[in-house]
């Protein structure tokens, strides 16, 4: 049998944040890793910038396919060429205001996407999968820590993928055994690889909290809105458990070790977490501190839909994954600024 360090991942958005920083780690641990991506919100760019930072040895390991999951053309092509150990499904849209104006663009990708990935796995008969679940799947959550065996419910399109692809994949181990599943629940994915070769580039305004901040520590953005400062919480602002990329790519790995070694795994979910909790005010002073930048604010109505204070139990995956988050606010501020001021556009070189 092939040794594990010679194991063949396709990685499904892998040009993407988390893709990006988790195919640089599965790399680093000696994995051959096979990219499929459609570059709808990534850029080729990344994918050159993990094989420098892989090195000679590492980028020979990497094979880099533009292609939808929704083309099936472009999956034959995928794994007829390489016969891979397991799967790990980021590919998907992930904005939730935009999926509530364009539901129909988000079911089609996600949901058609995810399907498609399946039955090719099927046919080629790869049954080991690890999927980007997300912590929007506890809606707002009436207890905290969120543990993984809550009451699942989705606010909005987007969640509603997570949601409807979590019972899916259930569905299918249940119907075959042979399948072995793992569910990441990723809390709020920031900060960037050390190098800061790589990071975060969304297109267009930024919806989340730490990339806006980015834009507006570098010049491109005027001010942060701060989306409530009266919620029941010791500053006003909300509370999130922002996690370290590194820190989840980690996880990743983790999450394959299992898929690997234990064969009772079934379907089940895990969160990837710190189980600590950030205010919004605390993160911008963090990213201050970390910048030496003033980021101008805002104060502003609450954003629709917005829990109060989300964090993980982090107890399952650290007792049957053997994965804890290492990094805190500090070090995430400090690499997300170290990527920022070195590349403040982004993956490109001008607006
Ligand atoms: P991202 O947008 O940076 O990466 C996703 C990648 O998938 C992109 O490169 C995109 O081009 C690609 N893609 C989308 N649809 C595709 C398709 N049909 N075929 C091929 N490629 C496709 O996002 P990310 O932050 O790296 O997120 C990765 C996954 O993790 C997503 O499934 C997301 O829903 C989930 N997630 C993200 C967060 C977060 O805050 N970043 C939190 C929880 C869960
Ligand atoms: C964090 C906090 C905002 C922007 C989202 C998705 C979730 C998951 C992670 C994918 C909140 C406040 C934000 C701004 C602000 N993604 N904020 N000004 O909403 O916790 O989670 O990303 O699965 O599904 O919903 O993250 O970064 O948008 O917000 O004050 O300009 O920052 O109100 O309290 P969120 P976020």
């Amino acid at each position: 049998m092939a040794s594990e360090k010679q194991q063949s991942i396709l990685v499904t958005g892998g040009a993407g944040f988390i893709g990006t920083h988790t195919v640089l780690q599965l790399l680093n641990e000696g994995f051959k890793v096979s990219i499929i991506d459609n570059l709808d919100n990534s850029v080729e760019e990344a994918v050159d910038r993990v094989r420098d930072l892989a090195g000679r040895d590492g980028s020979r390991n990497l094979i880099f396919h533009v292609g939808d999951l929704r083309n099936k053309d472009d999956l034959e092509k995928v794994f007829s060429q390489t016969r891979f150990d397991a799967v790990i499904h980021f590919a998907g849209l992930k904005a939730v205001g935009e999926s509530v104006a364009k539901p129909l663009r988000y079911y089609d990708n996600n949901l058609i996407g995810t399907l498609n990935l399946i039955e090719f796995m099927l046919n080629y008969g790869c049954k080991k999968l690890v999927f980007s679940s997300s912590a929007t799947v506890y809606g707002q959550p009436e207890k905290i820590p969120c543990v993984e065996d809550f009451e699942l419910k989705a606010m909005n399109p987007y969640g509603r993928t997570k949601l409807f692809l979590e019972e899916i994949a259930r569905d299918v181990q249940k119907a075959d055994p042979e399948w072995r599943i793992i569910l990441l629940r990723y809390f709020n994915p920031v900060g960037a690889h050390i190098s800061g070769q790589i990071g975060e580039d969304p297109k267009g305004i930024p919806n989340n909290l730490m990339p806006y901040i980015q834009q507006v520590a570098v010049g491109r953005l005027p001010e942060l809105n701060i989306f409530g400062h009266d919620y029941p919480t010791k500053d006003g602002s909300a509370i999130r458990d922002y996690i370290h990329v590194m820190d989840l790519a980690d996880g990743h790995i983790a999450a394959l070790r299992k898929i690997f070694t234990a064969d009772d795994i079934g379907c089940t979910a895990y969160n990837l977490g710190t189980g600590c909790g950030t205010s919004v005010f605390e993160m911008v002073a963090a990213f201050e501190k970390a910048s030496g930048k003033k980021i101008p604010i805002k104060l502003c109505p609450r954003r629709p839909g917005d829990a109060t204070a989300v964090y993980a139990s982090t107890e399952k995956a650290e007792k049957e994954l053997g994965w804890k988050a290492r990094y805190g606010v500090e070090e995430m501020c400090r690499d997300q600024w170290n990527w920022a001021s070195k590349n403040p556009w982004g993956y490109h070189s001008q607006p």
